[in-house]
């Protein structure tokens, strides 16, 4: 048994680590810190979880964490994260961080994207948490970088064909449509009911900091430098990020030769499931789990390939994915904690 700590336990990622950790067979969960809720049972910020997590939320402390536990999530804001995470590598402690600090590898680039990084020496040591990609490289950090939610979704049906040589990869068109959850707990007039219900709405349009982290994955795992457009749009749903990406082709291809592809690619990757030919993902095929669904369609008249993928933005998209680079961290078989059943409606 590992003990672990969620930092920032009471948001909607938090959250959604300590259900993951609740039931994980190797994970003793300790400690969940909060501002706002400290002094509080968790079960009262979430009453679902009443008879399951018995934990009380308590006020951030580095010793207190540290003493509390090995392995820490922090399931903060940006610029939070970079505060707390080197004291805690420091103290030889394992960290997964939820945030954008330590995902890129080019600090300028994430300081033009977000703000000055001050926390470039563990920087350096971080590994960008994507498992289906860099597993080796995860299994011997101390620092993962968990990928942004709209990252996951578009990386993962983009890296196997990436490098085809029937890709145009100077044409690349993603777009993203989210449940609401993605935005976070706090209230905010964007993500307000009567907002967002019964509407869809692109925001952010060519300026969401999401793209620079999927453009360096896509540059340096391919070795050519990729820039490809990107819109997300909020969806009246609370969980969930579906995903459609346009690819022009320099030559023509058969369903079978993409297929080829993935299926290499994915073969023995448990959570990301290959749709049947002719059949495509849904969110609510992957809620709740840390699966995801990938499918895709060449469209031979207008010379495009379109894939499209489904994950939920809290699991795969966020503390099921951490979850899952923990695993791999310690060595732990990859799915431990991760085995929920799909709901099939
Ligand atoms: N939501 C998603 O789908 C998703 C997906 C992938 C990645 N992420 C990333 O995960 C991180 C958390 O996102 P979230 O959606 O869970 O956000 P959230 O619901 O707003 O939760 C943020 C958490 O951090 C704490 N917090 C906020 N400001 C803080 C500060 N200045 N100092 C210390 N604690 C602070 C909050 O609790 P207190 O205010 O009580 O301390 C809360 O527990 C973000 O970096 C986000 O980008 C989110």
């Amino acid at each position: 048994m590992v003990n672990v700590a969620v930092i920032g336990g009471t948001g909607y990622s938090g959250a959604e680590l300590v259900r993951i950790l609740s039931g994980h067979p190797y994970a003793q969960l300790t400690m969940i810190t909060s501002r706002r809720y400290a002094g509080q049972p968790f079960s009262d910020v979430y009453p679902a979880m009443v008879g399951t997590v018995n934990l009380t939320c308590e006020a951030f402390s580095q010793e207190a964490v540290s003493r509390a536990a090995d392995v820490i999530f922090t399931a903060l804001p940006h610029k939070t994260s970079m505060a707390v995470v080197p004291r805690l590598l420091d103290q030889g402690k394992k960290v997964i961080d939820l945030s954008a600090d330590f995902r890129f590898k080019d600090p300028a680039l994430y300081e033009a994207w977000y703000q000055p990084h001050h926390a470039q020496d563990s920087l350096k040591k971080a590994v960008y948490g994507l498992p289906e990609v860099y597993f080796d490289d995860i299994k011997g950090a101390s620092l993962v970088g968990n990928p942004g939610c709209y990252p996951t979704g578009v990386l993962l049906p983009l890296l196997p064909v990436i490098n085809a040589p029937f890709i145009d990869s100077g044409s690349i068109v993603a777009d993203s449509k989210s449940g609401t959850s993605g935005a976070g707990r706090s209230v905010s007039l964007a993500t307000h009911f009567c907002e967002v219900n019964e509407g869809l709405k692109a925001y952010k349009v060519a300026e969401h900091r999401h793209n620079p982290e999927m453009d360096e994955v896509l540059s340096l795992f391919s070795g050519q430098t990729v820039h490809i457009t990107f819109t997300p749009h909020l969806v009246p749903m609370t969980r969930g990020i579906l995903t459609t990406i346009y690819v022009g082709l320099k030559e023509a291809v058969s369903t079978r030769d993409v297929a080829s592809y993935l299926d290499a690619f994915y073969e023995d990757k448990t959570f990301v499931r290959i749709c049947p030919r002719g059949t495509f993902p849904n969110t609510m095929y992957v809620r709740g789990t840390n699966y995801c669904d990938i499918g895709f369609q060449v469209a031979e008249r207008t010379k495009h390939l379109i894939l499209i993928s489904a994950i939920d933005n809290l699991v795969k998209g966020a503390s099921g994915q951490a979850v899952q680079n923990m695993n791999i961290m310690l060595g732990f078989a990859e799915t431990a904690g991760l085995d929920q059943i799909p709901f099939p409606i």
